[in-house]
């Protein structure tokens, strides 16, 4: 019998613990259910004494996540083996400072544009733009300040079957460089289905380019336990986008099969991640973009990735047309995450669905532009479960 469950939160901005109220749970037969719960407290300050908030969600079974409205960062995220114990698998710090110093955009929302736009330049109905450029001579994840940065207006939601945090951000006309007030929303649910799902949607009084995207770095057996290349990863992606020395995308979509690439059977991250390929000289192993193989808009699964030793599985749905795939090539061991634990090379992985790398000077390319009128959405899930 399908038994009605209805979620109360209770939002209270202060410091501290013994400042909040404890979530109010209740089932409509009373029996002691186990539900969703959501809680926001206070979280830090910023350097211009801003408040940053952070909201605690459980869903039914016991799985947590922790999300701020610093940059709309997932700071953390459990996910059951199969065992049944529950462990964070995302990278992140324990404290907004931390994240205000220096972060590989762990967990946050990128935007307005996520990855490369080359030279930080782009034509946009016989106009040209010059963007922030953070990233060599290029445009990454938004620029100096992208949406990774900012405070967003923040509100707790309920809902059957899932507890989420509501995001809103106006980014003014000229930020970064880019044309046109954009007015964007994000929701991150997580649902008693054990799925982080997120929802964004904008507006614009300008033409603009549009392709924000989720930054979580994976560690499936773990945060800081140790490195990813014994993931097992299956892309539904029959070609990809190769670079150049830069890591913009030359314009080909080139097929993966016999490549290092492909990753249409479940592989090992680090089975061929050393192999004399240029790309992967390129991306210092992956960091590449997936074109998927189905893609028609609506939410469909991309990616699937399976840590052997907990059992952990990670489903990845989008309704985007790529996926970034970055092995954490970056990491060396500077960024001491929660637990005061090191993330060293390759100890995440990010699997960031998105329209293709440096679009707005690629015609080609599924066009990520947003005209006044028009409203973007995107949906991503990463669902976990155990094999
Ligand atoms: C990019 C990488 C970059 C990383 C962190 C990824 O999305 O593709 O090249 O190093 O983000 O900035």
């Amino acid at each position: 019998m399908h038994r009605k469950k209805f979620y109360t939160a209770i939002s209270t901005i202060a410091f501290g613990w013994a400042a909040v109220a404890a979530p109010a749970l209740a089932t409509a037969a009373g029996d002691g259910e186990r539900l969703g719960s959501i809680e926001k407290r206070a979280w830090g300050k910023t350097q211009d004494n801003r408040t940053v908030c952070v909201y605690a969600l459980a869903n039914a079974n016991g799985m947590s996540a922790r999300i701020t409205d610093y940059g709309g960062i997932v700071v953390s995220l459990t996910a059951p083996d199969r065992n049944g114990k529950y462990e964070d698998v995302v990278l992140g710090y324990g404290t907004l400072a931390e994240y205000v110093k220096d972060s590989p955009y762990f967990g946050s929302v990128v935007g307005r544009f996520g990855n490369r736009i080359a030279r930080g330049k782009f034509s946009l109905d016989g106009q040209e733009y010059t963007l922030a450029v953070n990233n060599g001579p290029n445009h990454l994840h938004g620029g100096l300040k992208g949406f990774d940065k900012v405070i967003w207006e923040s509100e707790a939601l309920i809902r059957d079957g899932a507890v989420g945090v509501r995001l809103h951000y106006l980014s003014p006309d000229g930020e970064e460089g880019y044309p046109g007030n954009l007015d964007v929303t994000v929701h991150y649910w997580l649902t008693d289905a054990n799925e982080l799902r997120i929802e964004y949607s904008a507006t614009t009084d300008k033409a603009t380019p549009v392709n924000p995207t989720h930054h979580s770095y994976f560690n499936l057996a773990g945060a800081g336990n140790g490195d990813i290349l014994g993931h097992e990863l299956m892309l539904a992606a029959d070609r990809f986008t190769p670079v150049d020395e830069g890591l913009i995308p030359t314009g080909e979509l080139r097929p993966v099969a016999g490549t290092p690439f492909d990753f249409a059977r479940p592989t090992a991250i680090g089975a061929r991640v050393g192999d004399d390929d240029l790309q992967l000289k390129y991306g210092r192993g992956y960091d590449h973009n997936f074109v998927l193989s189905r893609w028609d808009g609506k939410l469909r699964l991309a990616a699937t990735v399976y840590e052997p030793k907990s059992g952990r599985l990670m489903e990845v749905l989008t309704t985007e047309p790529g996926v970034q795939f970055y092995c954490g090539n970056f990491l060396d061991g500077s960024n001491i995450g929660k637990g005061g634990k090191p993330y060293e090379h390759r100890y995440g992985f990010c699997l960031e669905t998105q329209h293709f790398p440096d679009s707005p000077n690629r015609p080609e390319f599924p066009s990520c532009t947003l005209r006044p009128g028009e409203q973007y959405h995107h949906t991503t899930v990463y669902r976990f479960s155990i094999k």
